[in-house]
């Protein structure tokens, strides 16, 4: 089988501006980690829900974070000014005019409707906020855009089974599933059972694993849950025999540098094993994860990398080919896509 092509270095100018220009894939985002300091401070003022902080200045300058947890606790405080559905919508708009900017084509957005629905807000008011801003990206955007319900998989997986309860009538609303929130302690086989109903609801199935649990989480990702695609991943290195196995079967890994690194997976960006997961044949892609906390967008994730990693002119067409291949677009829309992503890269 012929593999990616490979290009010619560029000069770093001119690799910045094909990067930038490219279509792309956003696989890994958290709506509510695009919540940006501004926006939270003029809904929080709306709904009367003060923040913690003085200002949006002072908001940011919280964000020094020790390990995930840290950054949870104040993502989650965080999230607490979102109300109404007027809310949802605009914190969603706000991101995919954003997308847009990066030129991404597709986006499938994580939602924790469990954040939510725990401080009284109905499910209904999150969906349908967020899939208004949607649909508005489709037509407006030109951005094909879809929903990746997330269970928080420090809560039970009867409280998962409930939520699964109320989303079922808004089953259209989103096409898959995925588990997030603290790992250390929360192996995926957790919440087994809660998968397998999805499964069979058809939705498809997503996992954060080995970001910061060890390679086992993935394993535990693939067999207990079903996972398509593997949410970090970054720690598979650690045990070849997982390497082996995402090789074998093109599981695709939506890595996060600037999370990794401001979440202390990696101590500095030139430190991330990206480069080693692409010579190991692994699919990577890079996406944001909460970009409002960990200071870039998509763009900025890819430039940054490819920056402070010496990565080639192929390892950026890889990454960015990956990212739409990884999606789950239609073959048929993927292949639109790579020819575009072609015609800038002039293969
Ligand atoms: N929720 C939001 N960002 C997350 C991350 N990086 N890991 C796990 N859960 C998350
Ligand atoms: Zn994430």
């Amino acid at each position: 089988m012929a593999g990616p092509p490979r290009f010619p270095d560029l000069s770093p100018v001119e690799l910045v501006g094909r990067i930038e220009r490219a279509p792309k894939a956003e696989l890994h985002v958290h709506i509510e980690g695009t919540l940006e300091p501004e926006l939270a401070f003029a809904i929080g003022r709306r709904n009367d829900i003060a923040l913690p902080y003085e200002s949006p200045g002072a908001m940011r300058q919280a964000y020094a974070f020790s390990d995930l947890q840290s950054f949870l606790d104040i993502y989650y405080a965080a999230a607490a000014v979102l109300r109404t559905e007027e809310d949802f919508f605009e914190m969603a708009w706000a991101y995919l005019q954003k997308a847009q900017a990066d030129n991404v084509v597709r986006a499938e957005i994580f939602f924790d409707p469990q954040t939510h629905t725990a401080r009284g807000v109905a499910f209904e008011t999150v969906v349908q906020g967020l899939g208004r801003a949607l649909e508005r990206a489709r037509r407006e955007l030109g951005i094909s855009a879809a929903l990746i319900m997330c269970f928080l998989r420090h809560l039970s997986e009867r409280e998962a089974f409930e939520t699964l309860e109320q989303a079922e009538p808004f089953g259209d609303a989103f096409l898959g599933v995925g588990l997030d929130s603290g790992e250390r302690g929360n192996p995926p086989e957790k919440f087994r059972g809660v998968f397998a109903r999805c499964r069979r609801l058809g939705l498809h199935v997503v996992a954060h694993a080995g970001e910061e649990g060890p390679p086992a989480s993935i394993i535990g990702a693939l067999d207990a849950l079903g996972a398509e695609r593997i949410d970090h991943g970054v720690r598979c290195l650690e045990d070849p025999g997982v390497v082996t196995r995402l090789v074998r079967e093109r599981i695709p890994l939506t890595v996060c540098p600037l999370s990794n690194v401001k979440l202390r997976v990696f101590e500095r960006l030139a430190d991330h094993s990206l480069p080693r997961l692409l010579a190991a044949g692994l699919r990577a892609s890079v996406h944001s994860d909460d970009p409002a906390y960990f200071s870039g967008y998509v763009n900025h994730n890819l430039v940054e990398s490819c920056t402070a990693l010496r990565l080639t002119t192929s390892d950026a067409y890889t990454l960015l080919r990956n990212s739409l291949e990884s999606s789950f677009l239609e073959p048929s829309e993927i292949a639109r896509h790579v020819e575009r992503l072609n015609g800038v890269f002039g293969t």
